[in-house]
């Protein structure tokens, strides 16, 4: 556990920011862990907002940790109000990484798919692929999409080729439709892994879509965390093996083929 500086919050558009914090060098790897974090001291806004909250490593720099922050509650409206020099207590990096679950992770191309603030994880898995990886984002509407000139940034591509965006409601930039469809396209023209991150129907989706074109596939898990330490259960999922998977200890990357998606969509 550390007590870090906010270096830097750069609005990144709908209610997306991109936090940046000061941490000593050398001491985190991300490839899908994640961080819990808090803006230290926190004022007691009620029960829920004395916890920490989890997000995924963004992106690591010399002497910085970046986090893609979506403004969706309290925890996450104090750390996107954080000015230069506020504190911010880091715990971690956390969680199992690609790369223990496949150490051969950045020989190989991936598709990588993320909904909303799946994003989350990206943009180290996009640095560390570098052109072996091709992102499809997809947001429900335009006012939630990340601004497309800092994720063409993400991309090894000059233009950004590299990455294919949707909304749903066709409001935004790129394609109208879900993000699931051009990576069926995708796996038409090339079969590639999978690494999804997001909200279950995509998830699930993104399993199904592994299964039927047989290539491998790992998901970034979510759930609402209260210990973060293995203990209190609230992380749970269920497998197809019916035993149970803590994502905060196990995950959150985790063989997506191995959950039973039936009954964590229900
Ligand atoms: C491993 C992991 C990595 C994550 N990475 C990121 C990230 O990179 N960027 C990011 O913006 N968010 C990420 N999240 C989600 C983030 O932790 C929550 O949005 C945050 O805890 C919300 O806190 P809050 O107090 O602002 O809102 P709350 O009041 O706690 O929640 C606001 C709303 O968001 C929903 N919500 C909260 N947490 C989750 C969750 N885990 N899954 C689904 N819905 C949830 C609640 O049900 C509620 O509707 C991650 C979650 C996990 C488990
Ligand atoms: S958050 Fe308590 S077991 Fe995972």
């Amino acid at each position: 556990m550390i007590v870090s500086e906010t270096s830097g919050l750069e609005s990144l558009g709908g209610d997306n920011y991109l936090l940046t914090l000061s941490v000593p060098e050398g001491r985190f790897a991300a490839l899908g862990r994640f961080a819990r974090l808090r803006s230290w001291p926190m004022p007691s806004l009620g029960p829920g907002t004395l916890l920490d909250r989890p997000f995924s490593i963004h992106g690591i720099g010399r002497g910085t940790l970046s986090f893609l922050i979506r403004k969706v509650g309290p925890a996450t409206a104090l750390l996107a109000g954080l000015a230069k020099g506020d504190p911010v207590r880091v715990i971690g990096p956390l969680g199992t990484g690609l790369d223990d679950l496949d150490p051969a992770f950045g020989e190989k191309k991936w598709y990588l798919v993320a909904g909303g603030a799946g994003l989350g994880p990206m943009g180290s898995l996009m640095a560390a692929l570098g052109d072996r990886a091709r992102l499809f984002y997809g947001e429900r509407s335009g006012k939630s999409q990340v601004g497309s000139g800092y994720l063409r940034g993400l991309s090894r591509d000059a233009d950004g080729s590299g990455i294919v965006t949707t909304t749903e409601d066709g409001t935004g930039y790129g394609l109208k439709g879900l993000v699931t469809e051009p990576l069926l396209r995708g796996l038409g023209e090339e079969k590639r892994p999978i690494v999804a991150c997001g909200p279950p129907g995509l998830l699930a989706a993104a399993a199904r879509a592994a299964l039927d074109h047989g290539v491998g596939y790992f998901a970034c898990a979510e759930a609402r965390m209260a210990c973060g330490l293995g203990v209190c259960l609230s992380c749970t999922l269920p497998k197809l093996d019916g035993s149970n998977f803590r994502v905060c200890r196990e995950g959150p990357m985790v063989d997506g083929l191995s959950l039973d998606w039936d009954r964590i969509r229900a």
